[in-house]
């Protein structure tokens, strides 16, 4: 099924642009990231081999002045650390200026349309950054800025996480094609989400295990599975932890995610069996299986101490890669290539 009018296509059926199969980023100028459903594969391949490129050059101590001249306008309803840190350290570090605006800053729908102040945004800043509750939030920074806009996390997806999360899993494991992804937890959060949409995007094997009332929602599912067939990936949905079988990397998230925090309890009843420690690992039945989490993590909760600190996890890669991730996407959508 065509996702925003593109035929889902195979990375092996497009090869990347360019006389040298390196893509020029021509077609990247301007666009926002909302979702990754209106990427194409191997635009996504494509911003994952500059992201690589982008952490070898920081190992060499080498930012340039890519963004000079430019700013940033990071809009937050919700807190954060990575995402924040990350857009805010890219940017600054290669010339731009971002400029982190809370609520008790600016008139984010409150005095004042949104629409109005995405059009003043929009004259003011190169680009724009928000993270919030609603994904009609950031689709209406977009359409009304005409700035490229950064979906830096809503209640629905969490786009440029999961790129960071590709990338590490990746570094760890090889070609993402064929790979098996288990997210154990929240099925239906905006982790689980956004991970569904890149995985049947890039072909890898996307498992959610989590109890059936928190299962992801059935649309998203119908429009990511013919991507994942497209891509030679797939996609499951089960409450049972024994699928975690054969697993390349074990992922989870908090139980109760930011603006849910009245469903704690709930959560901790449903989720508790869930939880990713020695014994669900074991489940997979492979001594490589790597553990990766978003963070922040509650340990004790949906992993165990033993485990996110343990020889397996690669959270701290996957925080780090935030960052060369974060840079590659502004980058290559502010024409900075
Ligand atoms: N993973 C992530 O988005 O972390 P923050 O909430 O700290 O930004
Ligand atoms: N699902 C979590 C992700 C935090 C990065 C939340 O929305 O709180």
């Amino acid at each position: 099924m065509p996702v925003n009018g593109e035929a889902p296509g195979g990375l092996e059926k497009k090869p990347p642009p360019g006389d040298d199969g390196v893509m020029d980023f021509q077609d990247f100028k301007g666009r926002s990231l909302l979702t990754w459903l209106d990427y194409k594969p191997e635009e996504i391949r494509a911003l994952l081999d500059l992201s690589r490129r982008v952490k070898e050059e920081s190992r060499r101590g080498g930012a340039g002045r890519r963004f000079a001249g430019k700013t940033l306008a990071l809009l937050f309803e919700k807190r954060s650390t990575r995402t924040r840190c990350a857009f805010e350290t890219a940017f600054g570090e290669e010339g731009g200026h971002p400029v982190f605006l809370s609520p008790a800053d600016i008139q984010l729908g409150a005095k004042e349309s949104l629409e109005d102040t995405a059009r003043v945004l929009g004259r003011m800043f190169t680009a724009i950054q928000f993270r919030g509750f609603k994904q009609s939030t950031v689709e209406t920074l977009a359409a009304y800025s005409g700035a490229p806009v950064y979906n830096g996390l809503t209640d629905s997806f969490h786009p440029t996480q999961v790129l960071a999360d590709m990338m590490t899993l990746e570094e760890a494991g090889g070609p993402l094609g064929g790979k098996k992804l288990c997210f154990v937890g929240d099925g239906r959060n905006n982790v689980a989400r956004s991970l569904m949409v890149i995985c049947s995007k890039l072909g890898a094997r996307f498992t959610v295990i989590t109890p059936g009332e928190l299962s992801p929602d059935r649309g998203l599912i119908e429009t990511c599975a013919p991507l994942a067939a497209a891509s030679g990936g797939d996609i499951r949905v089960t409450s049972d932890t024994a699928e975690a079988a054969g697993a390349d990397a074990v992922y989870t998230d908090v139980w109760t995610s930011m603006g849910e925090e009245d469903k704690r309890a709930e959560r901790e009843k449903l989720l508790r069996p869930y939880q990713v420690n020695s014994a669900l690992m074991a489940k997979t039945g492979r001594a490589d299986a790597i553990f990766l989490h978003c963070l922040p993590a509650v340990r004790g909760e949906e992993v165990s101490a033993g485990v996110i600190d343990g020889p397996l996890s690669r959270v701290w890669d996957q925080a780090e890669n935030r960052k060369h991730t974060i840079k590659a996407i502004m980058l290559a959508t502010l024409g900075c290539l």
